[in-house]
């Protein structure tokens, strides 16, 4: 492949990744309260509201990611978070009891938040490879915010379900 042709692709495959996560974060804003809402301890429904203000801000994040290699932000539907959401919402039908369903929120959420982690990891490295600095500082910040919130929740996790090991 010829150098000036690999650019092409790697712009277009790039746009193509920041489009589908658009669409991820997009539909993390719906599902977020949903999370908040089941969970019983506050601590656990506080984690969620706040992910949600941070899910939020990822979204008008990415819209600068956008503007910063000159495209338009479009969200790209994909399947995979429609059907991890979706698992998500089986467990708050199905799963008795509260500290039960606490701790399969935080492993549902566990499932986003890595999902979340490879989309912008891929994202980071052709940023990278592309030389786009402004871009590559924007989706840092967030694989930073992914990183925290998936193990803060892992922190929880263990103080909810195993209170006697509590370090926190
Ligand atoms: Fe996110």
């Amino acid at each position: 492949m010829k150098k000036n042709e690999q650019k092409m692709m790697l712009h277009d495959i790039f746009v193509q990744k920041l489009q589908s996560l658009l669409d991820v974060e997009q539909t993390l804003v719906k599902a977020l309260p949903k999370m908040a809402k089941a969970a019983s301890n506050p601590e656990l429904k506080k984690g969620f509201n706040e992910h949600l203000v941070e899910t939020k801000g990822q979204v008008e994040r990415l819209k600068e990611v956008f503007a910063s290699i000159g495209e338009k932000p479009k969200a790209l539907k994909g399947d995979a978070i429609r059907g991890i959401v979706k698992d998500g919402e089986w467990i708050i039908k199905n799963v008795k009891g509260k500290t039960a369903l606490d701790a399969n929120l935080i492993a549902a959420a566990s499932y986003v938040e890595h999902y979340e982690m490879a989309g912008y990891t891929a994202a980071l490295a052709w940023a990278k490879e592309m030389k786009h600095k402004d871009t590559e500082r924007l989706l840092k910040e967030t694989l930073a915010e992914e990183e925290k919130a998936d193990t803060k929740m892992a922190a929880l996790g263990k103080s909810i379900v195993f209170p006697e090991a509590n370090t926190l």
